[in-house]
């Protein structure tokens, strides 16, 4: 089934994990240009190489607006248009309540929620320019519904 025929997307976290087989699935099911966009940048490299072409690997930091602004301009100087949108860029660094420390709060929320929105914000302005009537799909985690001693933060 090519349920993405002709469409462009971005992935962000995509270098590996969940991420990574989300991207193979979009080329596989007909994405004419999937950009998957990481912090690591090693990862990345490697990723790309193994769908070919329809792929583009762009280094960015989910945590930056003006990482997340550069990496969304760069897909559209290259593809004129967003289609989808998997915004799944996460970090699970979870500490027990007593141990949590401010560095590590801050860095789970920059990622998990900070640039989690900004990510979906730029996106999102892409489409409602072109008028594209897009699909943005954000990765959660069960952690949103069930406390547990180690996800205090
Ligand atoms: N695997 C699970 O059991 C599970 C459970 C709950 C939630 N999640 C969430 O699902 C998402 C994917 O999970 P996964 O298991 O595939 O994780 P993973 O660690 O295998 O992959 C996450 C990817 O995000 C990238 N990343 C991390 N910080 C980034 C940043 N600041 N900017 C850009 N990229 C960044 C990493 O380099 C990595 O490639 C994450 O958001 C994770 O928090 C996963």
């Amino acid at each position: 089934m090519n349920r993405f025929e002709g469409k462009i997307a971005i992935v962000t976290g995509g270098a590996q994990g969940m991420g990574k087989a989300i991207a193979a699935r979009l080329v596989q099911e007909g994405a004419e240009g999937v950009v998957i966009a990481d912090i690591e940048e090693d990862t990345l490299k490697a990723t790309c190489e193994e769908p070919g072409e329809k792929v583009t690997g762009i280094v960015c930091d989910a945590r930056s607006k003006n990482s997340v602004d550069n990496m969304v301009r760069q897909t559209m100087q290259k593809y004129g248009r967003i289609d989808v949108l998997f915004s799944n860029a996460g970090v699970c660094n979870y500490n027990l309540f007593l141990d949590e420390t401010e560095e590590n709060w801050d860095s789970n929320f920059d990622t998990n929620i900070k640039g989690l929105f900004f990510v979906d914000q730029a996106v999102a302005r892409e489409m409602v320019k072109l008028g594209i009537k897009g699909a943005i799909v954000n990765t959660a985690s069960i952690a949103c519904d069930l406390v547990s001693p180690t996800t205090a933060s």
